[in-house]
């Protein structure tokens, strides 16, 4: 296993399991594998659903007296440290023995420990038989308030399929100019905004615009939101997001979704769509690639799932 600068820590239930793998594949390069993954790049645990922890790796070794001496060597000084001992998958440490691991750290940072308010957590972990240590950075859930937005609509998406979208959508860079397509309320146009994303929103309902309008406000985000057809947008946009109209609230018909995803291939590069039914002969007359798909099902109901189809260009 190769050990890389950061240790990306997973959660999610099953019915996610998918797309937090098709989300890490966009953003990494790499899917993550039994809820871990290596990787050089430094992202936000918060812009993801999925990620809990990122480990910031100071010293790793097989051995772990020789991580012990590492650690000492690195002289930490630091007033109100925590340190917390991370299990994974495969590792059968006991208890006492986690115990007296922690202890062995604490004793080899220069400082006084504080475990009710620490200043900074460091972790230690048994990651495939390598020891590693380093500095915790935790999802901070801040944007759980997004639940609390001030409109919304049966139809609206799930907060952690929203930030899905989008990191699969910019493939992890912030510079990379996006469109809801679709955008209703605004839920994916929220988690864009929180994790710092070029996103514009697009609907044809004038009354859903000044919903999603007062839901970004709410929160005092900006992002331009074009009350449209979607036909009738000229702008360029790197990659489009489109939750697709469906049931009563907002209902379409099979040329209604054509149109919507015709449309929009016309003026992004790539597609992220989200629908009820499958949409893989559509996507065919669109002339772009499906590149990826997966299924998320709604938790605790099997029959309701929504199809993410990932769309590039023909080059
Ligand atoms: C499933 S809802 C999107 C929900 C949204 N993601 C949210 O979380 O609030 C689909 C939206 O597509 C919009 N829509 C339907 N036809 C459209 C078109 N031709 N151009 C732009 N928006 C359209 C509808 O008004 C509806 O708000």
């Amino acid at each position: 296993m190769l050990v890389k600068k950061h240790l990306y820590w997973y959660g999610y239930d099953n019915t996610e399991r998918a797309i937090s793998k098709l989300e890490s594949k966009y953003v990494f390069n790499q899917e993550e594998k039994n809820k871990l993954l290596f990787s050089d790049l430094k992202v936000d645990p918060s812009s993801s659903a999925f990620i809990k922890k990122r480990i910031d790796i100071i010293s790793y070794s097989e051995d772990y007296s020789a991580l012990i001496k590492d650690i000492k060597k690195a002289n930490l000084s630091i007033e109100g440290f925590k340190v917390e001992y991370f299990v994974f998958d495969g590792d059968t440490t006991v208890y006492s023995e986690r115990l007296e691991k922690l202890r062995d750290i604490g004793y080899s940072i220069e400082g006084t420990p504080d475990y009710h308010q620490p200043t900074l957590t460091y972790a230690l972990c048994l990651c495939e038989g390598i020891w590693c240590f380093g500095l915790v950075l935790k999802n901070n859930f801040d944007w759980y308030k997004h639940n609390q937005k001030p409109r919304s609509y049966s139809n609206s998406i799930g907060i952690n399929i929203a930030k899905a979208l989008v990191n699969i959508a910019a493939e992890g860079n912030k510079e990379k100019k996006l469109l809801d397509a679709c955008c209703g309320v605004g839920t994916i146009l929220l988690e864009a905004c929180f994790a710092g994303n070029n996103i514009e929103g697009c609907d044809i309902n004038w009354k859903i615009c000044i919903d999603a309008k007062e839901n970004l406000s709410h929160f005092n985000y900006s992002a331009k939101i074009h009350r449209s057809d979607i036909k009738d947008i000229s702008t360029r946009f790197d990659a489009a997001i489109i939750d697709l109209p469906y049931n009563l609230l907002s209902s379409a018909t099979d040329n209604d979704i054509l149109h919507i995803i015709e449309s929009t291939a016309e003026i992004a590069d790539r597609l992220v769509i989200v629908s009820i039914s499958d949409i893989t002969t559509l996507i065919h007359k669109t002339g772009f690639r499906l590149s990826d798909y997966c299924s998320v099902s709604k938790k605790g109901k099997t029959s309701f799932a929504r199809k993410i189809w990932v769309c590039d260009k023909e080059s």
